[in-house]
């Protein structure tokens, strides 16, 4: 990410697929879910036609390590001090703003959204741009639930997400202070709208901690991690493609696409394979993060130029 996040540390030519496959039952059970209402899928293995590599088994990331190993630069650059320093974040009350091109605008409460949308149980993986990835049994909805409920305008090209700006309580708006704060994402609003860009309330069954993007967060599976913007309050239905915090900060190194890519590498590293945490061999990276249902919102787009 920026010129302070480091580099993937481990030797990224040892590649060992690992001759493990899971078949859906096991995965269920690894995963430790029967229940209905749970959203498998889009974490099963792919099955396109595509040359996906057989050595790819998703085993849920321990919920310890999802909750202490976390980027979320407000609050510090060190992964391991978030949880820490961001343990009195609140949380309460919590509201979220959605307007600009839209024929409903609204301010909903945390409350309003739980009471409105069922939060349903979405085991993705997650890609972070530096290496490393994760898989992670989020609660939440899809976006285009609300997106509908505000009815966009047809002039609605984009959506631009904002983050919460509160200096006082994140000592990472203060320090940074040549970062454009507050985070700022945005999507196509064909990407917003497609089945798996949720809105995420909780994780691994429980309500979202402060460090994972406490009280509701975008979760984005096809994209590096950084598009999943943590603590939403503002959704704003644009014309133009809106500005994003780290495509301002460095445009080379984070393109507004952000799809993962193996074959797109960022100017500093490779992102050919990756480093599962809990694990200690590499794999290979997979095009859209192995979500291979997203290409469709690609088509006739050159991806290497759109990284
Ligand atoms: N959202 C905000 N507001 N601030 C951040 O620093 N970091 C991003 C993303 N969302 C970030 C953010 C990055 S780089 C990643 S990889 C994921 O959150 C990490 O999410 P996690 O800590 O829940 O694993």
């Amino acid at each position: 990410m920026s010129q302070a996040l480091s580099k993937p540390t481990q030797p990224r030519d040892e590649i060992t697929p690992k001759a493990l496959f899971l078949s859906r039952r096991q995965f269920l059970k690894a995963a430790g879910l029967a229940s209905v209402g749970t959203f498998l899928a889009a974490c099963a293995p792919s099955t396109g036609g595509s040359p996906v590599p057989s050595a790819f088994a998703d085993e849920l990331t321990s919920k310890e390590k999802a909750l202490s190993f976390n980027n979320y630069y407000e609050f510090s650059l060190s992964k391991t001090s978030v949880k820490d320093i961001a343990a009195d974040f609140s949380t309460q009350p919590w509201q979220v703003t959605i307007d600009g091109l839209v024929r409903n605008p609204a301010v909903l409460s945390l409350e309003d959204i739980l009471a409105s949308y069922e939060q349903e149980e979405h085991i993705y993986r997650m890609r972070c741009v530096e290496g490393w990835s994760m898989v992670l049994p989020w609660m939440g909805f899809s976006l285009k639930q609300l997106l509908k409920a505000v009815e966009p305008l047809p002039e609605a090209r984009y959506v631009a997400f904002q983050s919460v700006l509160r200096p006082e309580e994140m000592p990472g708006q203060q320090s940074l202070d040549y970062y454009p704060w507050p985070y700022m994402e945005g999507l196509r609003l064909d990407e917003a709208q497609h089945d798996l860009t949720i809105l995420a309330t909780g994780l691994y069954g429980e309500p979202l901690a402060p460090q994972n993007g406490a009280p509701i967060r975008l979760v984005v599976p096809w994209k590096y991690g950084f598009k999943s913007l943590k603590a939403i309050t503002h959704i704003s239905l644009v014309e133009a493609q809106p500005p994003t915090l780290w495509n301002s900060l460095a445009a080379n190194e984070y393109g507004f696409y952000a799809n993962v890519n193996p074959a797109v590498d960022h100017p500093r590293w490779s992102q050919a394979t990756e480093i599962r945490i809990g694990e200690s061999e590499r794999r290979p990276t997979l095009l859209f993060n192995g979500y291979d249902e997203v290409a469709g919102l690609y088509e006739g787009m050159d991806l290497r130029e759109n990284f």
